[in-house]
């Protein structure tokens, strides 16, 4: 069964834009990303729109439908009533490249600023052992398909700019949570401290628990209860353990 459904899709670059108005064709069983693909088949051929797997999986096609941010892939278009107006838009945390195109070179960069996994010493690749616990533990953070849906929503930097340069946003702290909880991760060895270089170089303190970024994850990720809650425990268990304080005031007086 066909019917026509009312769009209204942001149009623009990085200077101006505005929402438009379209009437477009939609069959059973398709999806948002469906009708903006016949969009630009039939009525706006220059309509830009980043997508690649059209499977949930490439974390291509981030925008926010009907104010809420998703992947255009897979929302159907059934959870919509046929007289609705839906309203697509660019992320609205990133600069706008062209139309529903953003620029997420943000998260490229936070990510280039979290230390990598600090292979064990005289442990080679293939002789790594773990507990299946700790395998599950982070098989789930490693699920994330960067759609970055979770950076685009949280409250700390989506109306501030000025936040960015200070904050990493749920997707990294996640990964340096993982990376902390990691029980092969030997930076500490070398001189890292996770948990201190979360709270003082990527803004964990930022983060309240609002749990919007879980709210949004299209991998039903637990970002906030199993990965930044946790950090953030294990950052003020560090701050004051005793020995751990004991231990500062020596090195301090050394240095
Ligand atoms: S839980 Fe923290 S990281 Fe997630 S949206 Fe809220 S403030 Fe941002
Ligand atoms: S954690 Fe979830 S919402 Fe955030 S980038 Fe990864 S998949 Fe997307
Ligand atoms: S097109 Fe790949 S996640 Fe939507």
């Amino acid at each position: 069964m066909s019917y026509t459904a009312h769009f209204r899709v942001w149009r623009g670059d990085d200077k101006s834009g505005e929402l438009r108005d379209f009437d477009v064709e939609v069959n059973e069983g398709e999806v948002v990303l469906d009708i903006i693909h016949r969009l630009q088949a039939t009525q706006a051929s220059d309509l830009a729109v980043r997508w690649n797997c059209k499977a949930g999986k490439c974390g291509s096609c981030s925008a926010e439908v009907n104010g809420r941010p998703r992947l255009m892939c897979m929302t159907r278009m059934s959870v919509f009533d046929e007289s609705e107006t839906i309203t697509v838009a660019p992320m609205r945390a990133f600069p706008v490249v062209r139309d529903l195109v953003t620029d997420v070179s943000f998260n490229y960069t936070k990510a280039r600023e979290i230390p990598s996994f600090a292979p064990p010493a005289g442990v080679a690749p293939g002789e790594y052992r773990m507990m299946q616990e700790d395998v599950g533990r982070s098989q789930e953070f490693r699920k994330c398909i960067e759609c970055f849906l979770c950076q685009n929503t949280c409250h700390v930097v989506r109306d501030h700019e000025e936040n960015k340069p200070v904050f990493a946003g749920p997707r990294f702290l996640m990964r340096i949570a993982e990376l902390d909880m990691h029980p092969l991760d030997a930076a500490e060895e070398r001189g890292l401290d996770r948990k201190r270089s979360a709270q003082e170089e990527h803004g964990l303190g930022y983060c309240n628990i609002t749990k919007c970024c879980t709210e949004v994850c299209p991998e039903h990720i637990k970002i906030t209860d199993n990965a930044l809650i946790p950090l953030k425990e294990r950052a003020a268990d560090r701050k004051y353990d005793p020995l751990v304080w004991l231990g500062n005031k020596i090195r301090r007086r050394e240095g």
